[in-house]
């Protein structure tokens, strides 16, 4: 399965937003149709937003053929359609590069990222399952939260990856997954993909991971990252934060897994990034069902940063980063 994919002169997607009851592959033609897919998360996850504004300048490029000034502002427009995982604009940006070159080109591109990204995912869960064999010995009991496995990429995944290829290994012995309000991607569509891979898994609301982590029942953290800046502060779901806090201080291993799309060295730290607010809506009911009284207000920041401080490492598909030495200039571990 691919959770995003050109197909026959349009972008195919697997609509998360009715996931785990039903799975349903969407067609998009149109740059506004991209453009609600990626603000109603049916297209989500940071490298799958990567690979969806390439294709989004794909569909620009053919869409407006003739008019740049209509193109460029639809660029623009898939650019910003999600402010916080930096793969979206960066994946526009590098599209829109072979703009001069004609459609054709633009497409070659973002064909060209889609299949760095599932080379990427290959390259993560090999490396991320190397380090946690040698950080935690044997089985590892596993804490993850959000959705980070093929329906956040194009397949395969980031920590998920890391995940099904521990449990392929035969060095899984269990994973907590967090079920990840408001949207409950780590209900929703983690446990949906665990559960096709035949991972054994148990769901956990949000708050119980740092105490589960304090009475012993975690070995590792895994989780990926909407953007991890130069100082290797790292940008993800919201909820994450609160589990680095939980790992730091229980003593447990604190592991990012994240493609090198999402390495953001031109932004110095989290309170440069800015996070999505996505309002109130999503936080006082949930499909429709309200989950408090009427007139209540809400915050609902998508993403928090955790600090570079509380993160083992950052594990991409090059390189293992320990984040105290993440930054211009500083070699990698390995
Ligand atoms: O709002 P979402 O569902 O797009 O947020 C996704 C996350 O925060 C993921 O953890 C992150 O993109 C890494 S996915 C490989």
């Amino acid at each position: 399965m691919r959770a995003i994919d050109w197909v026959d002169g349009a972008i195919e997607i697997v609509d998360q937003t009715v996931l785990p009851a039903t799975l349903v592959t969407r067609r998009l033609t149109t740059v506004d149709q991209l453009i609600e897919a990626i603000r109603s998360l049916a297209v989500r996850g940071a490298p799958a937003l990567g690979v969806a504004g390439a294709m989004g300048v794909a569909l620009a490029a053919r869409e407006f053929t003739g008019d740049a000034a209509a193109r460029d502002r639809a660029v623009g427009r898939i650019a910003a359609a999600r402010p916080t995982a930096v793969n979206l604009a960066a994946g526009a940006s590098r599209a829109a590069g072979w703009l001069a070159d004609g459609p054709g080109a633009v497409l070659a591109e973002a064909l060209a990222l889609r299949d760095e990204e599932i080379a990427a995912s290959v390259a993560m869960a090999t490396r991320g399952a190397d380090l946690v064999g040698e950080l935690c010995g044997g089985a590892a009991r596993v804490l993850t939260h959000c959705n980070t496995g093929t329906l956040a990429t194009v397949t395969g995944g980031t920590a998920l990856a890391v995940v099904t290829e521990l449990h392929r290994r035969g060095q899984l012995a269990g994973v907590i997954a967090s079920e990840t309000r408001p949207l409950l991607q780590g209900a929703r569509l983690t446990a949906w993909e665990l559960g096709r891979a035949g991972v054994p898994y148990r769901m956990a609301v949000d708050g119980a991971g740092p105490f589960l982590m304090a009475r012993g029942e975690v070995d590792v953290v895994l989780v990926g990252a909407d953007r991890v800046c130069a100082n290797g502060d790292v940008v993800n779901k919201i909820g994450t934060y609160a589990h680095a806090l939980g790992a730091a201080r229980a003593g447990v291993p604190f592991l990012v897994v994240a493609p090198e799309s999402t390495m953001d060295d031109e932004t110095a730290g989290g309170d440069q990034v800015e996070i999505e607010d996505r309002g109130r809506d999503e936080v006082i009911a949930f499909h429709g069902t309200a989950v408090a009284p009427p007139g209540a207000g809400a915050a609902n920041p998508a993403f928090d940063v955790t600090p570079a401080d509380l993160v083992t490492a950052v594990v991409t598909d090059t390189r293992v980063l320990r984040p105290g030495r993440i930054g211009a200039g500083q070699p990698a571990d390995r």
